[in-house]
């Protein structure tokens, strides 16, 4: 089977084949509990997995001790939000969170919402942004903790949690961000950001699927999902899959070495895959600012076509969706877009594209001449498409 080029790099990421040899071992000889304290299958496990910790404690600027291993960031952003409330004293259960969350964000807000903690949901501004000043007319006396994402899904705009860190910090306020899409492509420090509990992902950031984190800051008290063994501090039962802690660790090293440069160089390659598309496409636009966005993300929205008719057109040479993985089977105009002004008709003519580690100028070039020509195909224009190599 020849693949269609692979430009969905928000649904997952191929892992970083470094972060696979690194793992490698522990699927084989190492194959040790990393809880088994009785002996040295134990003891080689658990020096791996404490690497790992350390290394992505590092990516985000955390103690080790402050990172608890997850399935994935929607168990991490369970485990902080409902793990939180829980906590909450009563007088304080008043939760806030933007209007453009991850549905594993959404979901839980809804869920806690149907059990008497009141929500206020906060929209972004037109850029998708969901500012400080907005989250600070959300708050209220009764507040205990604010949700708010540091990079969209969809249309990857980041967002100002420092600002937002600055604002609950003081308060007492618990603050949670939804890193899944933000960690490994661009700085994160939890600490002078004012975050408490922040969520990871691995396979958004070329390591393994299956296995996520969440930050705890030191002194912030969870409520655990499951009850077990106790491992993680107790925050999450259940043996830690030592080699997929590996293959994380190693995406975060990669990942800490690498990022500016890889940022520079897809982000220039977003631009050129832009200037294309502009050419080629009259009344292409941007979703949200282009400034204050992931340097691999492109959503836009193309005049007079369905997104799923384009996905569909280019199945073969390109994959690319319409939104975020879980929300692109649907028919429904995303609710992110919408929350940022997008009509339902610009909503469903939207297309997400996300560049990755091994996209080249020349698959660039080659998607923006498909994409190009499924757009004029689809909408009867003539096809205005000639690059340069
Ligand atoms: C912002 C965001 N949060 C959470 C998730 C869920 O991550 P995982 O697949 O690790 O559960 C995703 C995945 O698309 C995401 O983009």
């Amino acid at each position: 089977m020849t693949r269609p080029l692979f430009l969905d790099h928000h649904s997952t990421t191929p892992l970083d084949p470094r972060a696979f040899e690194a793992m490698r071992p522990f699927f084989e000889a190492a194959f040790g509990n990393p809880h088994s304290a009785d002996h040295a299958y134990g003891w080689e496990a658990e020096a791996a997995v404490e690497a790992a910790r350390r290394d992505v404690a590092a990516l985000i600027g955390a103690r080790p001790g402050e990172i608890v291993f997850t399935s994935g960031a929607t168990e991490s952003n369970n485990l902080a939000i409902r793990g939180a409330a829980a906590r909450l004293p009563e007088g304080r259960r008043h939760l806030v969170a933007s209007a453009i969350e991850h549905p594993c964000v959404a979901a839980v807000m809804d869920l806690l919402e149907g059990r008497g903690f009141p929500v206020t949901r906060v929209m972004p501004d037109r850029d998708g942004i969901v500012s400080a000043e907005a989250v600070a007319a959300a708050i209220r006396p009764e507040t205990g903790l604010v949700s708010v994402m540091a990079a969209n899904h969809e249309i990857g705009t980041l967002q100002p949690i420092g600002d937002i860190g600055a604002v609950t910090r003081p308060r007492g306020i618990v603050f949670h961000s939804d890193a899944a899409q933000a960690a490994g492509k661009v700085p994160l420090a939890v600490e002078p950001a004012g975050v408490d509990l922040l969520s990871l992902s691995a396979h958004k950031m070329y390591g393994p699927k299956g296995i996520g984190a969440l930050y705890v800051r030191r002194g912030v008290g969870l409520e655990p999902l499951f009850a077990g063994g106790g491992q993680e501090r107790g925050l999450r039962s259940g043996t830690v899959p030592a080699p997929l802690a590996v293959g994380f660790g190693a995406a975060a090293r990669i990942a800490r070495a690498e990022m500016a440069e890889e940022a520079d160089r897809l982000r220039g390659l977003r631009d050129r895959l832009l200037d294309r598309l502009s050419a080629a496409i009259p009344g292409v636009a941007v979703n949200g600012s282009l400034t204050a966005r992931l340097p691999h993300n492109l959503d836009l929205r193309l005049p007079g076509v369905v997104a799923v008719d384009l996905i569909h057109a280019l199945k073969d040479r390109v994959a690319i969706s319409a939104g975020s993985a879980c929300a692109s089977a649907s028919l429904e105009p995303s609710p992110v877009l919408r929350a940022i002004g997008l009509s339902d008709e610009e909503a469903l003519a939207s297309i997400r594209i996300g560049l990755g580690r091994w996209t080249s100028a020349e698959d660039v070039d080659r998607a923006a001449a498909a994409i190009a020509e499924a757009w004029a195909a689809l909408t009867g224009q003539a096809c205005r498409v000639e690059f340069e190599a």
